[in-house]
């Protein structure tokens, strides 16, 4: 191995590309055909009856769902961020009330609480674990709050039991946006069914996917009702269904597509697997990194499974004798998968700091929340200075290629003096 680093001119790591993520095979294929050729591309029809519900493939994927997770509804959608749209509609949030979520996810779900009419309030995560912190959830209570969103991050859930008995003792909804953790546990229960609702994401870059998707998970048979109200125009049927309670909402066009659900049918048979796989080289990896004492494996709760939809470390760049973004320009050069930091803090993105006023809608005369810089100092430290983010443990990536990351990590550290000074020379 060439020990001179990449980034001052030698040779790297991996030689080229690493394979991309495909997890799309002949089965997935012949069931697309299979749709197409059946010419239903969507059993949805906005009207009273049995279509209101979809069609066989979307109701294949929520029956799916329910057995697999052991859940009594599933509500199969375009995007998880429409699920979360409608787990919140469906959960009565609404007009003035505030939601208190995590800023260290993806915007979907901060954009969800607008997309309600609601407005979103920043809680401080847990520096090791990455997750919303449940103390900071309850600092931020007052009488407008209706919902916790707890985001079950980079496959590990949130500290659910705690955040249970928080909406428990203050009558909120607890709503898991689990686009990240799907076969994840939680004190030996599937992640985004201990809320009141839990959303699923099958977008492309998560670990079974259909391009698009999402499902919406819930115990609750009004919570469920109000979701398909809302994936499907609710509002057109609402006094044609004399089975069915009287729910006054708008719906909305989140109807999921039958060759869409078809390809999601195929790819949740392949759950399992690969999940079972990400773990085994995640665990490779730690071990891996046992002795490198600046960068650190995930922390991972005591009631909680990781399924390393990434593979987060806390970089300690005092240990290092280097800065963590030279660290991660280095790894990169190496042709190495890794990032710094995820999400900035999402209140410090403009639709919260130009004009917010406008963009948050219902505020009813209350004082806009805290958005400015410094309110979740951990979150915000995460992003510009401990986290680092690998998806070296992803499909199709095996064994060989977790060893070359930790030879890569070893040799980057190793030629720490020589890339601090190199980069004070530039
Ligand atoms: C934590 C989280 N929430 C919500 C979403 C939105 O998912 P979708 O792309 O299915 O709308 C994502 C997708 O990346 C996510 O990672």
């Amino acid at each position: 191995m060439d020990s001179r680093p990449a980034l001052l001119g030698g040779k790297p790591i991996i030689e080229g590309e690493l394979p991309p993520e495909n997890t799309i095979d002949d089965a997935e294929i012949a069931a697309v055909t299979r749709v197409l050729q059946s010419g239903e591309l969507s059993g949805f029809l906005a009207s009273a009856g049995d279509e209101f519900f979809g069609g066989k493939e979307v109701r294949k994927l929520e029956e799916d769902f329910r057995k697999r997770f052991d859940v009594k509804h599933a509500i199969g959608l375009n995007s998880a961020t429409t699920g979360l749209h409608a787990a919140l509609v469906a959960c009565g949030v609404g007009a003035g009330d505030q939601v208190i979520l995590p800023p260290t996810t993806m915007s979907a779900t901060a954009a969800s609480v607008l997309l309600a009419g609601a407005v979103p309030v920043f809680a401080d995560i847990d520096p090791l674990t990455f997750n919303i912190d449940p103390a900071s959830v309850e600092a931020r209570i007052t009488d407008r709050t209706a919902a916790i969103i707890a985001v079950n991050l980079f496959g590990q859930p949130a500290e659910l039991d705690e955040l249970r008995r928080i909406a428990d003792a203050h009558r909120l909804r607890l709503i898991e946006d689990n686009a990240q953790s799907p076969a994840a546990l939680f004190d030996g229960r599937w992640a985004g069914t201990i809320g009141d609702a839990g959303v699923f994401s099958l977008n492309r870059n998560k670990i079974v996917q259909s391009g698009q998707g999402g499902v919406v998970v819930t115990n609750d048979d009004n919570i469920a009702f109000r979701a398909q109200l809302v994936r499907n125009h609710g509002e057109v049927v609402l006094d044609q269904m004399p089975d069915k309670p009287y729910e006054p909402l708008v719906g909305s066009n989140y109807r999921l597509t039958e060759p869409i659900a078809a390809i999601a049918n195929i790819q949740m048979g392949r759950l399992e697997k690969l999940t079972a796989d990400r773990v085994a080289l995640a665990e490779q990896l730690t071990e891996g990194l046992s002795g490198i004492d600046c960068l650190h494996p995930p922390t991972i709760h005591p009631k909680a499974t990781h399924v390393y939809f990434v593979y987060p470390m806390r970089f300690d760049s005092e240990a290092a004798g280097m800065p963590r973004d030279l660290f991660v320009k280095a790894m990169t050069a190496e042709n190495l998968p890794i990032y710094a930091g995820y999400t900035r803090p999402i209140y410090l993105y403009p639709v919260f700091q130009h004009k917010p006023d406008k963009r948050v809608p219902a505020l009813f005369g209350q004082p806009l929340p805290d958005y400015s810089a410094g309110i979740c100092p951990n979150a915000e430290r995460a992003h510009s200075h401990d986290l680092v983010l690998t998806d070296i443990c992803r499909y199709p990536l095996r064994s060989e290629h977790v060893e070359l990351f930790v030879q890569g990590v070893e040799k980057v550290l190793g030629a720490a003096k020589e890339l601090v000074r190199s980069a004070a020379d530039r």
